[in-house]
């Protein structure tokens, strides 16, 4: 058997660095070996599976050198993401991040950081493969359709919308098929946005109630039928399996891969 992966998740006291944490600890591949968190009090994280406990502070400076992680796991903030990164990398340490809100400058830079020290970095907006097959699936209908529309429906303390995985889905199926979608008007919008928002002539319309996770319905229509490719999720372990992939595939990368299709082999 190879040796275990040695892994450290910044923003380990998150919502979903707690998954990660959790979920790394019972994977035979992986072994949990720090935790970086900027509320940690304390200087240990005591495991789930009640195996013990490991180093946990507010700074990856410290972690970094104590445990000598090959790779880190980010849920945190875009802000607390970059610094991560620039000190990880010169530490030639491997990254998966889930972060969302990084810019095209900030991807860019993380694979020049990348490169330069020779280490593999997965970014990922939606670790949840069933919504990578969605999408994948989504761009694939495509071609035969002109007309489309999304609805995502999330709980209630989300704070943007649309999703990113809705605009990022009205962007690729708009890629593939090379122009606007058709999006009819209606004569008369009796309230105002009944007709959802509107991205490549993909009309987009969000769902926000206390019950949700997260959904989306991604719809095509033509005469006589339509198409309706729709993901669900019901709680946080949904992105468990994509984390699990990535850091055991991260190790073997150079440079920035974005998102899982390639790891799926759906690119
Ligand atoms: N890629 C995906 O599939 C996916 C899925 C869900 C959420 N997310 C994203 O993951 C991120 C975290 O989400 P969450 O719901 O866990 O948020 P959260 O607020 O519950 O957790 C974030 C954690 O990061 C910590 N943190 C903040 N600044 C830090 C710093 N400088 N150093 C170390 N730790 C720091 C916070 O103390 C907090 O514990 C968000 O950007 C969210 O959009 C991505």
């Amino acid at each position: 058997m190879s040796t275990p992966i040695r892994v450290v998740v910044h923003g380990a006291l998150g919502r979903m660095g707690r998954e990660v944490v959790n979920a790394t600890c019972k994977d035979p591949d992986l072994r949990l070996v720090g935790a970086v968190d900027a509320k940690a009090e304390g200087n240990t994280l005591p495991l789930p599976v009640g195996t013990g406990t490991v180093p946990l502070a507010k700074s990856l400076d410290s972690i970094l050198t104590q445990v000598q992680p090959a790779v880190v796991v980010d849920f945190s903030n875009a802000e607390a993401s970059l610094a991560m990164v620039r000190l990880a990398t010169k530490h030639k340490v491997n990254l998966v991040i889930g972060t969302t809100g990084l810019s095209p400058e900030n991807l860019d830079e993380i694979d020049r950081l990348a490169k330069v020290n020779g280490v593999g970095a997965v970014v990922a907006p939606n670790f949840a493969l069933g919504a990578v097959m969605m999408i994948h699936l989504a761009k694939i209908a495509a071609k035969y359709f002109d007309n489309v529309e999304i609805i995502e429906l999330h709980h209630d303390q989300k704070l943007d919308a649309p999703s990113g995985t809705a605009v990022s889905t009205a962007r690729a199926i708009a890629e593939v098929r090379g122009k606007p979608f058709v999006h009819p008007k209606v004569q008369k919008e009796t309230v105002g946005g009944a007709r959802g928002a509107e991205l490549q002539g993909v009309a987009l319309h969000s769902v926000r109630l206390p019950g949700l996770m997260a959904h989306q319905e991604v719809i095509f229509g033509a005469s006589g039928q339509t198409l309706i490719i729709r993901h669900d999720t019901i709680n946080r372990e949904c992105y468990m399996p994509g984390v699990l992939m990535a850091i055991k595939r991260v190790v073997d990368l150079k440079g920035l891969t974005i998102g899982l299709d390639r790891l799926l082999g759906l690119q």
